[in-house]
């Protein structure tokens, strides 16, 4: 039995990250990780592999529509498949490799198995039972189920399937206009499949801003992804090859089936604590199924802590690797902190899309007044040089204050040009002190100081 100041159950963005503060701050530390390589749902079957995806078809997408108009002339790339999920699968293996040496040089000792809480202080992988004055759970989530609907990773698939394809389907079925159906969808259509997306409500991505819904939507019509709107899948039918899609419109009830070679099943994930037995420890979940936490991420057990997917809030690998710096510092007495209104999103479509803090709805429901401004990638010299116009940067701010509340953004860069609002934010800033900064020209940011001019006395370009 080996003791430890800290066992961190689990190794995606949330645990890693935890583990590496942990032993940076003089604690000894260690991280149990069921699966064969470090890196969790993020490096192994999430944001890296499905990056690498997107990167890999929005070259293609560049040579077979851009190319040309450039002066770039010849035959335009053809899809070597096998070669893409090796391009994939090694920068996975580069990343995960990269936190093993880490955790090497950090000194972190990786419990390789499923971990087991016995009881409070202890931890039990395999046959072994390791003390730890301090756990953290952080062990993520998996995609939520869909009645009717039979997974088998082949023909009717999550993400984890999808992300894995014996070939580039004909036809694709994907339920749920959602970050994950949006991002593959585009992978997929990129690379030649007939994509026709499936969604509940009336509107792509829920909860983000109608302009951008709406802007977004066309693009993506544009780019060639059909949409059914409004339409409740309620099962799917699979062979060893083909699969179909059931649903019914809410309009009028009336029934439809969809055809295709891979059904896509992208309609939310859930927590996963399996096998942890939270109710026998006195652990407390909510009733979505997320581990009650207080403000310090305790559970309901002294020195038991959660953050991540697995506790309530985003599911976003950035959301879960600042839990896993902010609880590392609270365990090791100091103060950790996560700003929760200033979490930025990102859809990593092209163009991409991007936001932060308050929506217009979320302040209209708040009472609070505000001000709007507005700018178009089309007034911004760089984005029309790169075949880059189409979208906009819209800043919200207090009416009275000017104070930054939030930021919609759908154009090229949006993952990145939004950070240099959540700056702003986290500082208190207002809009007029990002207008009156020097933006270097020409670049994309000069979109958002235009946004920021137009909360005041008016843009330049537009
Ligand atoms: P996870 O990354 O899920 O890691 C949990 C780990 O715990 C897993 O490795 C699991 O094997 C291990 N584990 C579970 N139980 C045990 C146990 N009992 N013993 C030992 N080990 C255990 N987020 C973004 O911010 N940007 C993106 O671009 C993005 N893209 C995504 C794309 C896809 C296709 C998916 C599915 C998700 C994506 N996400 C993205 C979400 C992101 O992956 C998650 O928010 C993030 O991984 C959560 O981190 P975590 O540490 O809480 O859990
Ligand atoms: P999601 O919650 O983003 O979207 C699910 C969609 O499915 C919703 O639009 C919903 O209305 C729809 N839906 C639900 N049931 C349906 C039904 N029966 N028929 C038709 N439509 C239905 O979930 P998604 O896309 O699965 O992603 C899960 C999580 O993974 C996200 O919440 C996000 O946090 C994370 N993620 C983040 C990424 C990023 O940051 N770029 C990329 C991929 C995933």
């Amino acid at each position: 039995m080996s003791s430890y100041d800290v066992i961190i159950i689990g190794s995606g963005p949330g645990g890693y990250v935890a583990a590496i503060r942990c032993a940076q701050l003089g604690l000894k530390t260690a991280c149990v990780e069921g699966r064969e390589k470090l890196g969790g749902t993020c490096l192994n079957v999430g944001c890296i592999p499905s990056k690498a995806l997107l990167h890999a078809s929005h070259m293609l997408h560049e040579a077979e529509h851009n190319f040309a108009e450039m002066g770039l002339k010849g035959k335009s790339p053809s899809v070597d498949w096998k070669q893409m999920l090796t391009y994939k699968n090694s920068t996975i293996e580069t990343n995960t490799k990269g936190i093993e040496f880490l955790f090497k040089k950090n000194k972190i000792d990786w419990l390789k198995g499923w971990g087991t809480i016995p009881e409070a202080g202890k931890v039990k992988v395999g046959d072994e039972v390791h003390e730890a004055k301090n756990i953290i759970i952080a062990t993520g989530s998996e995609a939520s189920s869909l009645p009717g609907v039979e997974v088998d990773e082949k023909v009717v698939v999550t993400s984890t399937g999808a992300l894995e394809l014996g070939k580039v389907p004909k036809k694709m079925v994907v339920i749920g206009a959602g970050v994950i159906g949006l991002e593959l969808g585009s992978v997929y259509s990129r690379l030649g499949s007939e994509v026709t997306v499936v969604e509940f409500l009336d509107a792509i991505t829920p909860g983000m801003d109608p302009e951008v819904q709406k802007t977004f939507q066309r693009t993506l019509k544009k780019q060639g992804l059909n949409f059914v709107m409004g339409a409740a899948v309620q099962k799917t039918e699979a062979t060893k090859t083909k699969a179909k899609a059931h649903y019914k419109l809410r309009k009028d009830d009336s029934e439809h089936v969809l055809d295709a070679d891979v059904v896509l099943v992208a309609t939310g994930r859930k927590p996963y604590h399996d096998g942890l037995d939270l109710e026998a420890l006195g652990i407390r979940l909510t009733k979505r199924g997320q581990i009650a936490v207080t403000k310090e991420w305790q559970t309901d057990v002294k020195g038991i802590y959660a953050i991540g997917d697995v506790i309530e809030g985003p599911m976003l690998a950035h959301k879960a690797e600042d839990e896993g710096m902010a609880v590392a510092e609270v365990i090791a007495g100091k103060h950790g902190h996560v700003n929760y209104g200033v979490i930025p999103g990102v859809i990593y479509t092209h163009p991409e899309v991007a936001n932060v803090g308050e929506t217009e709805q979320t302040l209209k429901d708040a009472g609070r007044a505000y001000k709007v401004g507005k700018f178009s990638f089309m007034g911004n010299a760089r984005a029309k040089a790169n075949f880059a116009g189409d979208g906009f940067v819209k800043i919200l701010a207090d009416k009275e204050t000017d104070r930054i509340l939030g930021c919609h953004i759908i154009g090229p860069g949006a993952g990145d040009l939004i950070h240099e609002v959540c700056v702003a934010m986290e500082f208190g800033a207002s809009a007029q002190d990002l207008a009156m900064t020097c933006h270097a020209h020409p670049t994309y940011s000069e979109a958002v100081r235009e946004a920021a001019l137009a909360c005041g006395d008016g843009p330049i370009h537009m």
